[in-house]
């Protein structure tokens, strides 16, 4: 599927607006017509709440004609996607939609992206929240905030009069270039599937269906639709599956997407091994897989080994060929009638029959402050020489503000993910909707809010462009706040950690004039800083969002002390990943598409580096990272003592005292290494609570051991198994600072 004209001419596309306005409108009468000619449709038996999903699903599909069942396995084709494409009356005008049955009350299922919040609301006028990427989020390590994310995501997504949001982006950072890392969870399988599960739960909460994606190992954009990827078992469950997993066991997605790649031979939406056995048998997943836009490669195949949707549909695999199919007897009725199910099951748990969007006025206020929130506790502070920060504001002190348009707003990620800026891109504002391949700012200035935080202070911008001047301003201000950036998207992997444009240079020029050198990032994931040495400060800010300004400031002035660890390693350069370049990205690869994507031929990328997968690959290569996984500073200092391990309810208790004089959240690490028959060389993160302490406070914390988390693999018996023996358990600060350890025996 060639899916580089996806976005060809979007620009253009959104002339249709007028089409769409058109097209809403009988929508409305249809949904009056309806109620009309069906005043007993609350009588229908699978209207009873009482019921289970499974029941009331049941009752629907005996209910259905052929055509009707399969009319909800396929969408309705690329709609707004596609300039030209057609457009079903019923649409939302989102990225997919896939028709219901209205004689029996199920409702069309109007799919919004919304990775980081709801994509293409400028298209009717409807404003949507920016929220911070989820590699940010991930890096609380709050389950509160990632419920909080996914529940504006489902709020939002319903009073747009969507009832499926197709976010949830869970591929782990193995490859640390992957240009979706930003709409990831970052790198540990424990972290990513727990923080992946809230977000669900949260979209789930505001009866919206919910969706996990991309299923599986679809770890980088280069080559993403003909990348074959060789993966042996016990290290595919151990890892990338084991994300998938956890997220899925712990919030039950009405949706899991498959991904475009091929793994161990077969395209992941007709790869019996992830979808049959593993996702639908292994994980007793009830909800339906949906196809990546343009993800099925075949009828049958894709039936049989475990599709239950395609989308956007107008691949023709799942419509008339799949009736041709049932009716020849190649796919059976029963799977086809399980297909059906799974889908209206997953409708009725989400609430969208009983509960259908209403439409409203999406508050910017409440997702500002959200997202706001959410920053706050995603910014990580890496590096804070002579306590530079926090900030003091006072009338003799003189800020230069340096680069990345930190004079008008924040950085966002591109490709499915982008959310529509509101008033245009804030560099160069324009009418209209954000798009696909451009590098887009929302407005939320981080010179506004710093001069907010220190009116005394004179605080000055120079855009970076030309380093002397640059450094010139700095040299002639009491501090200087660099601000660099990485622009990342769908569809493309960065070449290298390096930062763009060079970016390097500039703070280099910057730190040489000023001593007292900040360095604020907005990266998709990690970078290398070959400066690092040469600054006072640094902090990941990630993609912050539309309150990531307001956040920013909160954190450098101290108002918010910064509680974040991060959830990917940082490298030191490329030579030190399982992988220095990034398979099949050659640095003169054509790019093609207005979406930019990278052209390659199909290849197999063998993950010779298994489960051992960012701070794993580094402990077992004794590699030392920039910044480990897990590592984030604070304001205040933290103390841990006191771990004991209790082998009878498998838990660990260990205390975090504040030691510094400013309350604080600390994230208290748990980690584990298996016993040697385990044969791995590196420790697990086990388990983590985030702590928040008044100055001189201690508290106990107490983390039970989860059997999943401490147990192998065992491909001969296709089990997980928990091994007899010494468990190592260790806790700390990060991944490479534990310095409690304790023994948790485990007998036979
Ligand atoms: C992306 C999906 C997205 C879909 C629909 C694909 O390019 O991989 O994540 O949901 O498009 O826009």
């Amino acid at each position: 599927m060639e899916f580089s004209a996806l976005f060809k001419g979007l620009t253009i596309s959104f002339l249709s607006t007028a089409l769409s306005i058109a097209t809403f409108v009988p929508q409305q009468a249809q949904a009056q017509k309806h109620t009309q000619k069906h005043p007993d449709l609350a009588q229908m038996p699978w209207m009873n709440k009482a019921l289970t999903p499974d029941q009331r699903a049941d009752m629907v599909v005996g209910q259905m004609t052929l055509d009707e069942k399969i009319q909800m396995v396929h969408g309705t084709g690329w709609g707004v996607l596609r300039p030209g494409s057609y457009i079903a009356p019923g649409s939302n005008l989102g990225a997919g939609y896939t028709e219901g049955v209205e004689r029996l009350g199920i409702p069309g299922i109007n799919m919004a992206d919304s990775a980081v919040g709801i994509r293409m609301a400028a298209l009717q006028s409807r404003y949507a929240t920016l929220l911070p990427s989820t590699i940010g989020a991930a890096s609380s390590w709050d389950r509160d905030a990632a419920f909080l994310y996914g529940s504006v995501i489902g709020r939002e997504a319903r009073a747009e009069g969507f009832n499926m949001s197709i976010g949830g982006g869970l591929d782990i950072t193995r490859e640390p270039r992957n240009g979706r890392n930003f709409e990831y969870a970052g790198e540990d399988p424990v972290l990513a599937g727990i923080m992946t599960g809230e977000l669900a739960l949260g979209v789930k909460s505001e009866h919206v269906m919910s969706d996990i994606k991309h299923y599986a190992l679809n770890d980088q954009e280069t080559g993403r639709n003909v990348v074959n990827v060789l993966l042996d078992k016990r290290s595919m469950r151990e890892s990338d599956l084991l994300a998938f997993e956890i997220a899925i066991g712990l919030s039950k997605p009405s949706a899991v997407m498959c991904s475009y790649n091929l793994v161990n031979g077969d395209h992941a939406c007709e790869n019996d091994y992830l979808l049959n056995q593993v996702l639908k048998k292994d994980f007793d997943y009830k909800g339906f897989v949906v196809s990546d836009w343009g993800g099925t490669h075949s009828t049958v195949k894709a039936a049989l080994n475990g599709l239950d949707q395609d989308e956007p549909g107008d691949d023709n695999y799942f419509s008339e060929p799949l009736k041709k199919a049932v009716e020849g007897g190649q796919v059976p009725m029963t799977r086809l009638n399980d297909m059906v199910h799974r889908i209206l099951r997953s409708m009725f748990d989400a609430g969208v029959i009983d509960n259908p969007p209403v439409r409203s006025v999406v508050d910017p206020f409440r997702g500002r402050d959200d997202a706001q929130h959410i920053a706050e506790e995603s910014i990580v502070l890496l590096k804070n020489a002579d306590d530079i920060l926090p900030l003091k504001a006072s009338p003799s002190t003189s800020i230069a503000i340096i680069g990345s348009h930190a004079d008008i707003g924040v950085l966002s990620g591109g490709g499915s993910a982008q959310v529509d800026a509101p008033g245009g891109n804030a560099i160069d504002p324009k009418p209209g909707p954000s798009p696909w391949g451009q590098v887009i700012y929302f407005p939320s200035s981080p010179l506004r809010y710093i001069r907010e935080k220190s009116p005394q202070s004179n605080v000055q911008y120079n855009d970076g462009k030309d380093n002397a001047a640059a450094a010139k301003l700095a040299k002639d201000s009491s501090l200087a706040i660099v601000f660099v950036n990485q622009p990342m998207r769908e569809g493309q992997d960065a070449p290298t950690l390096s930062l763009p444009d060079h970016q390097d240079a500039l703070v280099e020029a910057v730190a040489k004039a000023n001593p007292n050198t900040i360095v604020v990032l907005e990266t998709g994931g990690p970078v290398t800083m070959p400066w690092a040495g040469h600054v006072k400060g640094i902090v990941e800010a990630w993609y912050p969002g539309i309150g990531g300004a307001q956040a920013l400031a909160n954190i450098l002035f101290g108002e918010v002390n910064p509680s974040g660890k991060l959830s990917v390693t940082f490298a030191k350069s490329d030579d030190q990943l399982p992988h220095p370049t990034v398979p099949s990205l050659d640095a003169n690869a054509k790019t093609t598409g207005d979406d930019g994507h990278h052209e390659v031929g199909p290849f197999d990328l063998k993950y010779t580096e298994g489960a051992e997968v960012g701070y794993k690959w580094f402990e077992a290569t004794h590699r030392q990272p920039l910044f480990p996984f897990g590592f984030g500073l604070s304001y205040t200092t933290y103390a841990y003592s006191g771990l004991t391990v209790d082998d009878a309810t498998r838990t660990a208790h260990f205390t975090v005292k504040n030691t510094g004089s400013r309350e604080g959240t600390e994230i208290g690490e748990l980690y584990v290494t298996l016993p040697s028959a385990a044969n791995e060389h590196y420790k697990r993160l086990a388990g983590w609570e985030r702590v928040k302490l008044a100055p001189g406070e201690s508290k106990e914390v107490s983390i039970p051991l989860n059997p999943l988390y401490l147990s192998i693999f065992d491909t001969a018996k296709d089990a997980w198994q928990l091994l007899p023996g010494d468990y190592k358990v260790m806790a700390g600060a990060s991944s490479s600072d534990t310095p409690l350890n304790a023994t948790l025996h485990i007998s036979q």
